[in-house]
């Protein structure tokens, strides 16, 4: 998981498919982004930030009763306790910093689950930049107290009524108005996915989390890496980040986990969609299908390119959890250790549970468990489903 090159290219994925009007736009970003990050003075100034600001290195946390009862030793990292509740804040902080490098004095961003909106509004709100975020008209109102969150950072949250209400189109709006606005403004695209270079720059903001969690296990394991690696893949950015941490380590297997109804790995094929060549969930027309899923963050008919590579070189594997396994790891983590995780989150647990049942994993295995995001912005959404299946 390294530098994808000028072209954007991971194997056969990837690359920069935007309007003539985007190119300079991009070039500018990926220009930026190679200068600073070879720069020592960055990342001192981002480390300090994740530490002193974001809260960083999250634990890593045994869930010594959900492992008796799995029979399998789960580890949690505990991205949950990053600042605003998820890993968004690693992408956001990094992507922050390098637009006030580039003189840029307004952020805008999509949003899903309104995570990435509200960390993007926080960065705005620390550096005094203006912020505007793009949202589904769908997922405004299933994360009604994640728009209000960001309202409160100062954000104007423009509701998007096209097509399927959800993220793919968020992610439609703030492209077209990047394209208007872009002498002062930054796109805070909050995966990756999209052109050149945001893949490969947003895994990189990311990779923190895996190189954390590789030291973290080490020291837990006598020196010796998980069997397995799991996360939750919408766009695929805090799958991305953990993996890059384990890309070598040989005996981890990795594991991506997507909605069984925005499993892109599973039922897509390639095209482009928003800049990018990746596996897309299409029709023979090559329409973009809607995808549905209970948790907004993961609603997405697409997947980041380098996971549409990784899949296909064989280096990590592409599993699916439906709605109804993904409510009862909501619940099952909340009630053996206490943490109400991220509904994108259980998405991964929900996988572990369904793997150990299967006795896919052989007993005494230890599974590290990325733990996404924090749940409290799903806790009403759960209730009024628990409730209505009363
Ligand atoms: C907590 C949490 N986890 C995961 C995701 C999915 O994004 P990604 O696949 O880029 O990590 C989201 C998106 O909103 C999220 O809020």
């Amino acid at each position: 998981m390294g530098d994808p090159g000028l072209s954007g290219r991971f194997g056969q994925f990837g690359g920069r498919f935007v309007p003539e009007s985007l190119v300079p736009a991009c070039m500018e970003l990926e220009e930026a982004f190679r200068s600073a990050w070879a720069d020592p003075a960055f990342h001192t100034e981002l480390d300090d930030l994740l530490h002193h600001y974001g809260g960083r290195p999250t634990p890593v946390t045994e869930c010594p009763r959900l492992s008796a009862e799995l029979g399998v030793r789960v580890l949690l990292k505990r991205e949950d306790l990053a600042h605003t509740g998820s890993h968004k804040i690693n992408n956001v902080v990094g992507q922050a910093l390098l637009a006030r490098r580039m003189g840029k004095t307004r952020l805008i961003a999509e949003t899903g689950a309104g995570q990435h909106g509200v960390a993007t509004a926080t960065a705005a709100a620390l550096f005094g930049m203006e912020c505007v975020v793009y949202m589904g008209e769908v997922d405004t109102q299933r994360q009604e107290l994640n728009v209000f969150r960001m309202e409160l950072l100062g954000a104007e949250v423009r509701p998007v009524s096209s097509g399927s209400r959800t993220l793919k189109d968020a992610v439609n709006e703030a492209l077209r108005e990047w394209v208007a606005s872009v002498g002062n403004t930054h796109y805070c695209l909050g995966s990756v996915m999209g052109p050149h270079p945001y893949p490969w720059m947003v895994r990189e903001f990311q990779r923190v989390i895996g190189e954390e969690a590789r030291a973290q296990c080490r020291q837990l394991l006598g020196g010796s890496d998980p069997d397995v690696v799991v996360a939750c893949a919408g766009g695929g950015s805090n799958a991305a980040g953990i993996f890059a941490g384990f890309a070598d380590a040989t005996t981890s297997s990795l594991v991506a986990v997507e909605a069984a109804g925005g499993a892109a790995m599973a039922t897509g094929i390639p095209g482009v969609l928003h800049g990018m060549r990746s596996a897309l969930m299409q029709d023979e027309e090559g329409q973009i299908l809607e995808a549905t899923s209970i948790s907004a963050g993961l609603d997405y008919p697409g997947i980041g390119p380098e996971h549409a590579h990784l899949a296909e070189v064989g280096r990590a594997r592409y599993e699916s959890a439906a709605d109804d396994e993904v409510l009862e790891a909501f619940q099952r983590l909340a009630r053996t250790e206490g943490i109400i995780p991220a509904l994108e989150s259980a998405h991964a647990v929900a996988w572990v549970i369904a793997a150990a049942k299967r006795s896919e994993m052989p007993s005494g295995s230890t599974v590290l468990v990325n733990l996404s995001g924090r749940g409290d912005k799903d806790v009403a959404q759960v209730r009024d489903i628990l409730r209505a299946q009363r």
